[in-house]
């Protein structure tokens, strides 16, 4: 980093816009393996909590990874920078006022606990995303696990990279057992139990 960057404060404050907004502004921060429903519950939820009165963004793994990071592959050093930008952008999100939802596979613990630094305590929710991954397999939305396996995809996660289980999250949905709208049901119990909106 250059030495000659100073930090400029700005004149609107976190406080001020979320007292406009009349609502909290946090990161749903959704880990999971792929085809476990993150991106289909992330939108699930951003468009409930949307029609609520709320101001909603979503960032999802492969929309992301079409345009701020597309130079990154799939090695544990390129999850790691992925994560790492898209903790910051959250912030900005965050700071903006806004709940932003994420949606990325972000399979180690340690890139996610590093997110959760960045923000306050009251900013980062941990959701754990959980389906057996020969549920997902089953489902294989992408037909990615069946190329996975016949060894056309290198490094992936589940099969040939590592998927680390949240230690603490602070939600688990199960989407092998409970249907996309109760997800979003205990999601929502989640923000209500806070007196978030
Ligand atoms: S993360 O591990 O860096 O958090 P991210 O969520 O951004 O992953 O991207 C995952 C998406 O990229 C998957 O849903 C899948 O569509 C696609 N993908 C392509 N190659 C891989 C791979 N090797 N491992 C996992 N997902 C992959």
């Amino acid at each position: 980093m250059s030495n000659n960057i100073v930090w400029h404060e700005q004149s609107l404050s976190k406080e001020e816009r979320r007292h406009k907004n009349q609502h909290h502004s946090t990161v749903f921060y959704f880990t999971g393996l792929s085809g476990s429903g993150k991106s289909t519950i992330a939108n699930a939820a951003a468009r409930r909590l949307f029609d609520l009165g709320v101001k909603t963004y979503v960032l999802d793994g492969d929309n992301v990874r079409h345009g701020l990071n597309k130079d990154l592959g799939f090695s544990d050093e390129a999850r790691k920078e992925n994560i790492r930008r898209i903790g910051e952008v959250s912030k900005l999100f965050v700071d903006s006022g806004q709940v932003v939802f994420t949606a990325f596979i972000s399979p180690f613990q340690e890139d996610r606990d590093t997110v959760r630094a960045l923000l306050e305590e009251d900013e980062f929710v941990e959701v754990y995303i959980s389906s057996p991954l020969e549920v997902c397999e089953e489902r294989d939305p992408k037909g990615l696990y069946q190329k996975a396996r016949a060894g056309e995809i290198p490094e992936f996660t589940g099969i040939s990279s590592p998927y680390e289980e949240p230690v603490n999250p602070e939600i688990t949905l199960r989407t092998d057992i409970y249907s996309v709208e109760e997800c979003v049901d205990q999601l929502v119990a989640y923000v209500k139990d806070r007196n978030w909106l």
